[in-house]
């Protein structure tokens, strides 16, 4: 089988293509054939080794933790696919989604909802649950609740929108001026356009303020956080878990997300997918051997959606 593997830290170039062994499930595994495997900026952030305090591994490493997939093979024990079933997963860190065959435990896989393609479902996991556990966990989202998402166009936050409209809450998302039809398309009821105008200097309040790209603060946002609301950013920098720690004393909380992986919030995302309320939007899918372009593409921090990178066996 085709994999990509690294075998040092470095820039998009060390990504190499190369042939090795199908795995062979251990316990409480299914071997899964990767149709696809979404593409995410942690993947370039352990490759470059700007990680490498957080997430040790040896070499030589695959990258990426979303697939989606058929089931090939149960381990002894596994026995909640057949041979044949669609599923999609968030891989463990460690493993490495760029692979055209990869054995994972059953407890992290669902089944794929049957309306969307390989591609569409290998763009959900890790975007789709972090942006679910920040909204539903942290924030508490309820339908009288309007949410401002930094980064509407983006892998989390294309889906964030998405899902507090499945939760009917109000979205202000905030984007680029060639963005804003494409936020608006997923669902956005207000549009800010940074290029424009700061959100944080705005006179409007939000029940959660949900930073997707991770490019505000707390100091900075905090005038527009209604009493009793909550600021969440995917990046948990040392001084949002510091002030983390101290929310039961704060009448705004803060936190910094890491998303959990588990198949519970992926059937649930899966069920959103069914009931046509969530659909990942994908602006570009790679072949397996283009995944250095792939990352160079992820690092522009300019994607619209998601990337995808397609396996064609
Ligand atoms: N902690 C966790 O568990 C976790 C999980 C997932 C992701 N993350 C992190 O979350 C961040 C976002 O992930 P992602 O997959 O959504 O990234 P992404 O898809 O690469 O984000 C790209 C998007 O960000 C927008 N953007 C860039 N600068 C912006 C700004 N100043 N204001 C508003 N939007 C801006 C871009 O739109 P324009 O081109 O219009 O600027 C683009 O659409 C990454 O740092 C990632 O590592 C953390």
């Amino acid at each position: 089988m085709k994999k990509i593997i690294y075998e040092k830290y470095g820039d998009a170039e060390v990504l190499k293509l190369a042939e090795s062994a199908v795995p062979e499930p251990a316990q409480g595994e299914i071997l899964v054939k990767v149709m696809a495997a979404g593409i995410n900026p942690v993947d370039y952030k352990i490759r470059n080794g700007s990680l490498r305090f957080i997430y040790r591994a040896k070499f030589p490493r695959t990258p990426g933790g979303d697939i989606a997939g058929i089931v090939e093979k149960n381990g002894s024990g596994a026995s909640k696919f057949n041979t044949g079933d669609k599923v999609f997963a968030m891989l463990p860190i460690g493993i490495g989604g760029y692979s055209e065959y990869v054995c994972v435990k059953e407890d992290l896989v669902s089944n794929m909802p049957d309306n969307i393609s390989f591609d569409e479902a290998s763009a959900i996991p890790l975007a789709g649950i972090t942006a679910l556990q920040s909204l539903r966990d942290k924030g508490n989202i309820r339908s009288d609740m309007h949410v401002l998402i930094n980064g509407g166009s983006g892998g989390v936050g294309s889906l964030a929108i998405q899902i507090v409209k499945a939760y009917n809450g109000e979205v202000t998302a905030v984007c680029s001026e060639k963005n804003i039809e494409f936020v608006k398309k997923l669902g956005a009821d207000h549009v800010i356009n940074y290029e424009k105008e700061d959100f944080t200097r705005l006179n409007t309040q939000y029940d959660i303020v949900f930073d997707a790209v991770a490019k505000s603060s707390f100091s900075e946002s905090k005038r527009v956080i209604k009493r009793k609301g909550t600021y969440i950013t995917t990046i948990p920098k040392p001084s949002v878990m510091l002030r983390q720690i101290i929310n039961p004393l704060l009448s705004k909380k803060t936190f910094g997300i890491m998303a959990k992986p588990g198949s519970d919030d992926l059937n649930y995302l899966a069920k959103l997918v069914a009931e046509e309320k969530l659909k990942p939007e994908i602006e570009k899918v790679y072949e397996l051997g283009k995944a250095s372009d792939a990352h160079r593409h992820i690092e522009t921090g300019r994607v619209r959606g998601k990337l995808v990178i397609a396996m064609n066996h």
